[in-house]
C-alpha cells in the first residue's frame, strides 16, 4: 500500500509487516524518514524524529547537514561524504549534483525495465522524479509495493533531459540510510565447489563492500547482503535482505559513516563502468529488492522465496514438476559414445527418472576442452544417427529429452571464431588469457547475439527437447570491443550482460515449453536475474551431501528451494571423495530440485531400489518443495549437523531431513526442534510412531537415534487433529 500525506509530503509505504517511509524535506530533498516494522502513520511524530538526525550546531541548513541525514538518493560532490549513488560527468567535466524532488505519481503501472529481468506483476508503483541543481540530469527512483509478501522492490532510472551528452560513471539502483548501524552483516561468500556460505559478521566503520569484477555474479559473492540486529537468530528478531536481479558485474555496500549509521546502497559495479547518455536518453538501472523479516533471517528467507515464486519466476514452472533429470557429464565427461548413452538412457528410465540430459560434446569437433565452443551442429562423428538416435530412444522409455550449451563461450579452434575472430572479446595486441582454453563472445555485437540465437534456434526448432542447460565456464578478461568508441569501453560488461539477457529472452519467448536451467561451472551465477529466464539453476559442481547440502543451506537464505537444481551422484560421484549412502545423496538432494548424475551401471540393487522408491515420491514430494515454507533447523555453518523443515502453506504436512556431517563419540542424544508448525495440531511423525501438538514439537522436540558420519533421517509429518 502507497499513500503520500500531501500536507507533509510523506509518503508512506507499507506491505503486511513493515513500513517505509520518507519526505520531501525543507530543502526539496527526498529524506528517508524509517524503515522497519509497522509503526503509525503519524505525520508530526515523523517529521520531529527525523528532524533530530541534524547536526546538533552550526549552520541548520539541509545542505550544510547533509552528511547526517538520510538520503534516498545521494548526490556528488556536496557536503554528504558518503559514496554517492550517481555520478554523472557533464561535457565542461563537472560531476557535482544536488538532486531535488520535482513530482512523483503513483500508479498500478510497472515501471520500463526494458533489457533487463524484472518482476512480471506489481501491486502499486510510486514513481519520484528528482532534478539536478546544477544540470539537466534527472533520476526517477522507482519503488513497487506488492501487498502479499514483505518485498520492496526498488531501482531508478538516469534521464537525460537536456540537449549535450553526459557520461554516466556511477549508476546504483538503490540508496538507504538506516538511523545506526546497530547491524550484523549477513554475506553469502565461497569459491566453486563450495559456494554460498552464510557469513555473519560485524559491520565497523567505513565501507563494507560485496562485489563481482568477474563479468558474472560469480561463485565468491552472491549479490545478496544481510542486515541483522544483534539479538536476531533464525526464528527471532528483526532483518532486512537486498537481493539484486542482476547477473553482471555488481556492488553492495554498507557504509558506517562518523555518525554510526549505516548507509546501504548498490548495483551495477562501478569499477570499469562508465555509460555515455545521448540527449534524451535514460539509463535503467537493475531492481533490486528489499525484504525485511520481522521474526528472524527464517522469515526473511521465506518472504524471498514467495517474491522469487510469485513475481520473478515464469509462472508456467513455478510450480510445475520440473523433470527429474539424469545427465551424463560425471559419468563420462567428453568421453563418451553413442551406444553408451543408449544404455544410459535405458537404464534410466528403469529408475524411474523423466529425462536423459546430453551435456557438453554433442556438437562440432569438440572431443575435450580445446574446441569447438561455437560450433552448434550435432557431432555425427560421434553420435552417428544425430540427436534423432539419443531422443527416439528417450521417447520409446517415455522420458523426455534435454541438451547442453554454452552459448557465450567461443573455442578458437572453431568454424565461428575461424571466420569471425571479432566475434570474441579481446584486444588487438594483447594475449587474451584463455580459461578452460576458451574465450568469450563479444556480446555487445548484436549480430553476435543473432548468431548464436539462429543457431541455438535451430537446434530446439529441428529436434524434440524439452530442457535446455546453460553454462557458462570462465570470468571475463581484458575487456575491449571494437564496437564502441574509446570513451564507451566502460559500457562492455553491462552492454555483454543485456546480449545475454536478450538472448535468454529471445530463445525463451520462442521456445516456450523448454525449460531452462542456469549454470556456470556449477553455482557461478545464481542470481535473481537469472531466475526471470531460469527456474531452475544448478546449484554447484559438488554433488557431496554435505558441501552441497552447506550450499542449499545458504542458497535459502534468499532463493526458493526449487530454484536449487541438486544432482545425486554415485559413489564418488562428481567433484567428491569420500562416500556417502545412496540414501543421505537422494534425501539431500530432494531438499532443492532432485535430479540425477550418476552411472547407472555403478549402482547396487540397494541403491537402485532406493532411487527407484525416490522417484516414485517425488511424485508427491516436490509440491511440498516447490510451494512450501522453509524452516531451518540445525546449522551446518555453527554446527556438524544440518537440518531442514518444510512445511505447507496450511501447515498440515512436512518434510524434514536431517544429515550428519562429523559424529561426535559419547553424544548420546539428538533432539531435533521443529519450527513452523501450528502449535495446537497434533502431528504424526509416522517414521518415529510419534503423535504430538506442534508446540510439544517445538519446545521438547523429538529425539533421534545417534547418527554417524554422512547418515540422515528423514521424517515426514501430517496433522491428524
Ligand atoms: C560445467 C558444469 O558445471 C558441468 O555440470 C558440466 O556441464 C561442464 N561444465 C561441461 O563442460
Amino acid at each position: 500500500m502507497i499513500r503520500f500525506d500531501k500536507e507533509h509530503n510523506i509518503f508512506y509505504l507499507s506491505g503486511p509487516h513493515y513500513s517505509y517511509i520518507m519526505f520531501v524535506n525543507e530543502g526539496g530533498y527526498l529524506q528517508g524518514a524509517y524503515y522497519g516494522g509497522k509503526v503509525d502513520e503519524d505525520a508530526q511524530y515523523i517529521l520531529r524524529n527525523a528532524k533530530r538526525y541534524n547536526f546538533p550546531a552550526g549552520d541548520l541548513n539541509y545542505e550544510y547537514q547533509c552528511d547526517c541525514v538520510a538520503n534516498e538518493l545521494a548526490s556528488y560532490g556536496r557536503l554528504d561524504f558518503h559514496e554517492p549513488t550517481v555520478i554523472v560527468k557533464r561535457n565542461d567535466g563537472a560531476r557535482m549534483s544536488r538532486f531535488k524532488y520535482v513530482s512523483h505519481s503513483i500508479s498500478e503501472e510497472l515501471p520500463d525495465m526494458t533489457g533487463l529481468p524484472h518482476i512480471r506483476r506489481g501491486g502499486q508503483t510510486l514513481s519520484i522524479l528528482l532534478q539536478d541543481d546544477f544540470s539537466d540530469t534527472r533520476v526517477q527512483l522507482n519503488y513497487i509495493v506488492l501487498d502479499d509478501c514483505d518485498a520492496l522492490v526498488r531501482n531508478l532510472e538516469i534521464i537525460n533531459s537536456g540537449t549535450e551528452d553526459m557520461m554516466l560513471h556511477k549508476a546504483f539502483s538503490y540508496c538507504l540510510d538506516f538511523d545506526d548501524a546497530n547491524f550484523k552483516l549477513l554475506k553469502l561468500e565461497g569459491e566453486w565447489l563450495t559456494e554460498r556460505n552464510m557469513e555473519i559478521t560485524d559491520i565497523g566503520h567505513g565501507i563494507t563492500k560485496i562485489h563481482s569484477l568477474r563479468g558474472k555474479s560469480s561463485h565468491q559473492t552472491s549479490p545478496f547482503m544481510g542486515l541483522l540486529r544483534p539479538d536476531c537468530t533464525e526464528e527471532a528478531g528483526e532483518c532486512f535482505g537486498i537481493g539484486l536481479l542482476y547477473s553482471g558485474c555488481y556492488s553492495m555496500t554498507a557504509e558506517v559513516s562518523s555518525h554510526s549509521r549505516v548507509r546501504v546502497q548498490g548495483g551495477i559495479s562501478e569499477l570499469e563502468f562508465c555509460w555515455k547518455l545521448a540527449a534524451g536518453e535514460k539509463f535503467i538501472t537493475p531492481q533490486t529488492v528489499f525484504v525485511y523479516g520481522s521474526s528472524g533471517i527464517g522469515s526473511m528467507s521465506r518472504s524471498f522465496a514467495d517474491f522469487y515464486r510469485g513475481y520473478v519466476i515464469h509462472p508456467k514452472w513455478v510450480y510445475a514438476k520440473r523433470p527429474v533429470v539424469n545427465n551424463h557429464w560425471s559419468v563420462t565427461e567428453f568421453q563418451f559414445t553413442e551406444k553408451e548413452l543408449l544404455k544410459i538412457i535405458d537404464e534410466s528410465a528403469k529408475l524411474g527418472i523423466d529425462m536423459f540430459v546430453l551435456d557438453d560434446a554433442w556438437f562440432g569437433r569438440r572431443y575435450d576442452e580445446h574446441s569447438s565452443l561455437g560450433d552448434w551442429y550435432v557431432n555425427e562423428t560421434k553420435l552417428k544417427g544425430g540427436l534423432n538416435t539419443l531422443i527416439d530412444r528417450c521417447k520409446q522409455n517415455g522420458m523426455k529429452f534435454g541438451i547442453w550449451f554454452e552459448p557465450e563461450a567461443i573455442s578458437e579452434d572453431s568454424d565461428l571464431y575461424r571466420a569471425h575472430p571479432e566475434y570474441a572479446i579481446r584486444k588487438a595486441g594483447v594475449e587474451p588469457t584463455r580459461s578452460r582454453y576458451q574465450l568469450v563472445l563479444d556480446f555487445t555485437k548484436p549480430e553476435v547475439v543473432d548468431c548464436i540465437f539462429r543457431q541455438i534456434d535451430k537446434i530446439l526448432s529441428d529436434y524434440d527437447i524439452s530442457y535446455l542447460k546453460w553454462d557458462m565456464n570462465r570470468d571475463l578478461s581484458e575487456l575491449y570491443t571494437d564496437s564502441l568508441p574509446a570513451e564507451r569501453q566502460g559500457e562492455i560488461l553491462h552492454r555483454y550482460m543485456l546480449g545475454v539477457y536478450e538472448l535468454l529472452d529471445r530463445l525463451t519467448q520462442k521456445h516456450p515449453d523448454v525449460l531452462f536451467e542456469g549454470c556456470a561451472s556449477g553455482g557461478g551465477r545464481f542470481d535473481g536475474g537469472m531466475l526471470y529466464y531460469c527456474p531452475q539453476i544448478q546449484a554447484s559442481d559438488t554433488n557431496d551431501p554435505w558441501q552441497r547440502g552447506k550450499n542449499q543451506y545458504g542458497s535459502s537464505v534468499c532463493y526458493p528451494l526449487s530454484a536449487v537444481s541438486c544432482h545425486v551422484s554415485d559413489r564418488e560421484g562428481c567433484c567428491q571423495n569420500r562416500h556417502f549412502p545412496m540414501k543421505t545423496r537422494c534425501a539431500i538432494s530432494s531438499i532443492g530440485t532432485l535430479g540425477y548424475e550418476f552411472d547407472t551401471r555403478a549402482l547396487t540393487e540397494e541403491e537402485r531400489q532406493e532411487v527407484i522408491s525416490r522417484n516414485a515420491q517425488w511424485d508427491e514430494l516436490y509440491r511440498l518443495i516447490n510451494r512450501g515454507d522453509l524452516y531451518r533447523l540445525m546449522n551446518p555453518f555453527e554446527t556438524d549437523m544440518m537440518a531442514f523443515l518444510v512445511v505447507d502453506k496450511a501447515k498440515q504436512n512436512g518434510y524434514a531431513v536431517v544429515e550428519c556431517g562429523k559424529y561426535t563419540p559419547n553424544k548420546y542424544k539428538l533432539s531435533l526442534k521443529f519450527s513452523g508448525l501450528q502449535e495446537d495440531t497434533v502431528y504424526e511423525i509416522c517414521e518415529l510412531g510419534i503423535k504430538a501438538t506442534g508446540r510439544t514439537l517445538h519446545r521438547i522436540g523429538v529425539e533421534l537415534p545417534r547418527l554417524h558420519d554422512y547418515e540422515s533421517y528423514e521424517l515426514h509429518l501430517k496433522a491428524v487433529q
